[in-house]
């Protein structure tokens, strides 16, 4: 549905239509406002851009409602898994059985990396930060499957789609095994998703390895919650890398490389790092002031978000399963939980935050979870690019299959130097 909306340049009124989603703000369609004014809009950071059409995920940033395909996140969390949200993403409707498990096993048959992958890991240090083994292990996948980087051919693009998602978590626990020192562990492919990754981060030669079931579904329940989240930092940049044409092992890799930064996915190592920095409930004033300082960069990790000016509804989920995976584990009174819970009360009540519509956000309590479950700090983000990736991957299938579809190039608005002439070195004083 559209209407029309009016705008007036230099006295000149300029019709733009008005185009009205399922739920949501409308759009003010502003392609040929420049042909029709000269003039460019001006919206660092796109606070009220929007880049797409998209059919994928829905956020009302008020009132704290994330949907993947219209299902809400928390009863997906609830009731499915990782990989039948993978299929909801990709495809637009939750499997049927037969669907389910056709899709686990063609998933499951791609989780195997080629094995001179093995070689790449050698020339990294061993304290090289994950992250950025990723990066270049990601890209690098194009080198080995040239058979599915025609991204005019559907087919190809559907198995450059399974082979990423499936090959995600081996290389993470690779970059996991390399990181401490202990050898690879291959796919092990009767076991679901998730267990297959706890295995091959987890298991040693020296013994045999069970995959404890509590764990395995806190894990895959936080994968579901990171799946995807619209037209975020990451995801943007992946689809504005597709948009030329890039390979999709290229796009995702550039991808993992946006997710890395401390404002987005890099928060939920960040924040781990902050509550260890405080320490102690007692210290939590100190650093409440420090975010609140205008002079002071210092701000709280895991807080904030560009759309939820409500609790992001990840981080309730999140803070729920942070309590089991504790429990299982036997960890009584976690004095990280303790800080985090204590800075949450009280942040939620300071005028600050709660002017500024600043809550919890889904890197807030992911980072405790994590290291209990004996993760190292430098792999959370990798954790969340791995869950991720279903997320970038449907977003771009979605972009490439728009018709509409154009390579992404923004303008600016120019305030350096007008034309001037050279000055040869002789004359420049
Ligand atoms: C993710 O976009 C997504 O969907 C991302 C994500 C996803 O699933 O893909 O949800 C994942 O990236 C979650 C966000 C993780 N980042 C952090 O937790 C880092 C800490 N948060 C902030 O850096 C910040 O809140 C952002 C980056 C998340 C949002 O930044 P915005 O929207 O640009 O907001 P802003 O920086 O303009 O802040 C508005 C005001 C500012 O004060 P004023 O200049 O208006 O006086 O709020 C203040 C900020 O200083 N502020 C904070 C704060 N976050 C914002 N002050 C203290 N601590 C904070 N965390």
């Amino acid at each position: 549905m559209s209407s029309n909306s009016t705008l007036s340049v230099d006295n000149k009124a300029v019709d733009l239509a008005v185009k009205e989603g399922t739920i949501g703000p409308s759009v003010i369609d502003i392609s040929k406002l420049y042909g029709q004014t000269g003039m460019f809009t001006y919206d660092p950071g796109f606070t009220s851009t929007a880049s797409c059409e998209s059919k994928i995920t829905y956020i009302d940033g008020d009132k704290g409602v994330l949907l993947y395909r219209g299902y809400p996140i928390d009863q997906l969390a609830e009731h499915g898994d990782f990989l039948e949200t993978c299929y909801l993403l990709l495809y637009g409707e939750l499997p049927t059985a037969a669907q389910k498990a056709d899709f686990d096993y063609r998933v499951t048959r791609h989780t195997m990396v080629h094995d001179q992958m093995n070689r790449f890991f050698t020339g990294f240090r061993r304290d090289a930060h994950p992250m950025a083994i990723m990066v270049a292990c990601v890209g690098a996948l194009s080198a080995f499957y040239h058979d599915s980087t025609d991204i005019s051919d559907p087919h190809q693009r559907m198995v450059a789609s399974m082979r990423m998602i499936a090959k995600m978590p081996t290389l993470a626990a690779m970059a996991y095994k390399y990181h401490v020192g202990q050898p690879f562990v291959y796919p092990q492919n009767d076991l679901d998703y998730t267990s297959n990754f706890l295995r091959m981060c987890f298991a040693v030669p020296a013994e045999e390895y069970k995959v404890n079931p509590v764990l395995s579904r806190a894990l895959d329940r936080i994968f579901i919650l990171h799946a995807d989240h619209e037209q975020n930092a990451s995801t943007s940049t992946v689809r504005l890398a597709g948009s030329s044409g890039a390979n999709p092992f290229a796009c995702i890799a550039a991808g993992i490389a946006c997710l890395w930064g401390p404002a987005h996915g890099g928060a939920n190592e960040a924040a781990l790092k902050m509550l260890e920095e405080i320490g102690t409930p007692d210290k939590i004033p100190m650093y409440i002031a420090k975010a609140k300082d205008k002079n002071d960069p210092f701000r709280l990790m895991g807080f904030g978000h560009r759309v939820y000016k409500n609790y992001d509804p990840r981080a309730r989920i999140m803070q729920k399963t942070t309590h089991e995976v504790l429990s299982e584990l036997g960890i009584k009174d976690d004095p990280l939980l303790d800080v985090a819970m204590e800075l949450e009360q009280i942040a939620l009540k300071d005028d600050y935050f709660v002017e500024k519509k600043l809550y919890p956000n889904i890197d807030f309590y992911s980072g405790i979870t994590l290291k209990a479950m004996g993760f190292p700090t430098s792999m959370f983000t990798v954790l969340f690019a791995l869950a991720r990736t279903v997320g970038w991957i449907a977003q771009w299938s979605e972009m490439i299959e728009d018709p509409s579809q154009r390579i992404g190039r923004p303008r600016q608005l120019y305030t350096g130097s007008p034309e001037r002439d050279y000055v040869t070195v002789a004359q420049r004083g």
